[in-house]
């Protein structure tokens, strides 16, 4: 039995972060000295609403908590979201372990504090805490786990000496949910000041394994002009009803690109609308798609999809649509080559392609990208874990050098 109630008092004097988690025990469950912590700051976070466009008490909580940790932490600000209650300020957070001097990371660790509606509260199984103990909420995997976890990864390594307070650099974005405007932010933000890194590790679930990339993605607008009349006269008029419906039809049953790690490009028609009455020839229709893309390169890919996709409606009709496709990008590439880490391709967009620079890239983070977004994300405290520990494996793997050495955990 390894209950710390004094560290887990002093986490809520010194960080404000008072979680009622039951006590842990360990018959044949091997709890790491960091769970208390740990667990406290996932469970803060996910109680935490921050839907996205409403990020501001997430973003000052997690600003307020890094200060009173005594680290360096700034918030940066990003646009209100339209339609939001006062076009609520937001902010990014950008956060340090202390230097003398303007800190030069070589690492940083990434997620987003942003979540998708609606809001699920925190819950953790009843009786003892173990490794399979579930948790869920809104968050509670995407991405408040790979928060929790990284916080506490990099904690523990400044703990045991095995990095330098500068070495590392935490970012925590908002909108991510939604466009990105929340990393096209902090991409500014670093370089204006000429901040660079030599690895950037993103927290996305990943089921603990590393990802080797990711689908492109492309949002696309198709509004369909026709011309109005009775519904008795078809031929009188032209129906954008039908014309949208060929047209996608034909989208979804083209082979818009595929390759061999990312498989197909499919396309999601999301939002249908079109007409207004039953009796009239609908004069105009819309669809909103979402498309992952399966064809690289980044820069290339999305594009390429984009205009397969616009001469489709241009056999269809080459006067009856307006296209509009915006944040396209091919797919993304991930460092999946660090030893003792198993493997994965993902099909879901993350803030990777908005960060720019010149260093190698990972993505990885607990929980499974199955039940997030859903009614039943949840995810296991093992999951949590070993997560903290797979950063912390990352981290050193990132700060090696290039030539050789062998810093191992
Ligand atoms: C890709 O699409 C083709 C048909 O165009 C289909 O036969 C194949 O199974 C699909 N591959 C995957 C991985 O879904
Ligand atoms: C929790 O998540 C797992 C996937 O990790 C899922 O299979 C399961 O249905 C979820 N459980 C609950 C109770 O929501």
């Amino acid at each position: 039995m390894r209950v710390s109630l004094i560290a887990s008092a002093l986490a809520c004097a010194s960080r404000g972060i008072c979680g009622e988690i039951p006590s842990s025990s360990s018959s044949n469950d091997e709890v790491p000295a960091f769970r208390e912590e740990l667990l406290s700051l996932h469970k803060w976070l996910v109680e935490t609403s921050s839907v996205s466009g409403l990020e501001y008490t997430i973003s000052n909580s997690v600003h307020d908590y890094f200060l009173r940790k005594g680290w360096a932490s700034v918030t940066t600000g990003v646009p209100p979201r339209e339609n939001t209650p006062s076009n609520e300020p937001r902010a990014d957070v950008v956060a340090w372990p202390k230097v003398n001097g303007v800190p030069n990371p070589k690492v940083l660790l990434t997620s987003h504090i942003d979540t998708v509606p609606p809001f699920y509260t925190y819950r953790i199984e009843d009786g003892e805490v173990t490794k399979n103990t579930r948790i869920s909420g809104r968050g509670s995997v995407d991405a408040k786990a790979s928060v929790a976890a990284m916080v506490t990864a990099l904690d523990e390594l400044l703990k045991a000496g095995k990095v330098a307070q500068g070495d590392v650099m935490l970012a925590f974005v908002v909108g991510e949910e939604v466009s990105g405007d929340g990393m096209r932010e902090l991409n500014d933000y670093f370089h204006i000041r000429d901040v660079t890194f030599d690895a950037v590790i993103f927290g996305e679930p990943t089921e603990g394994k590393l990802a080797c990339g990711h689908k492109g993605a492309l949002q696309c607008d198709v509004k369909a002009h026709g011309v109005g009349g009775h519904s008795g006269y078809p031929w009188l008029g032209k129906s954008a009803n039908e014309l949208l419906m060929r047209a996608l039809l034909k989208i979804l049953d083209t082979d818009l690109g595929s390759s061999k790690v990312y498989g197909n490009t499919t396309v999601n028609v999301g939002r249908l609308q079109g007409g207004v009455a039953d009796n009239v020839i609908p004069e105009e229709a819309f669809a909103g798609l979402q498309v992952r893309v399966a064809l690289g390169p980044q820069e290339e890919g999305g594009n390429i999809v984009q205009e397969r996709m616009r001469a489709i409606l241009n056999e269809v009709d080459p006067e009856a649509f307006e296209f509009d496709c915006s944040q396209g990008y091919g797919f993304v590439d991930a460092n999946c080559e660090v030893e003792g880490f198993d493997q994965i391709v993902v099909n879901y967009g993350t803030d990777m392609p908005h960060l720019k620079g010149d260093f190698t890239k990972y993505l990885y983070g607990p929980g499974t990208i199955f039940v997030a977004h859903g009614p039943h994300e949840n995810l296991t405290v093992g999951d949590l874990e070993s997560a903290v520990e797979g950063y912390q494996k990352l981290i050193l793997h990132a700060l090696q050098p290039k030539d050789g050495g062998n810093l191992e955990l």
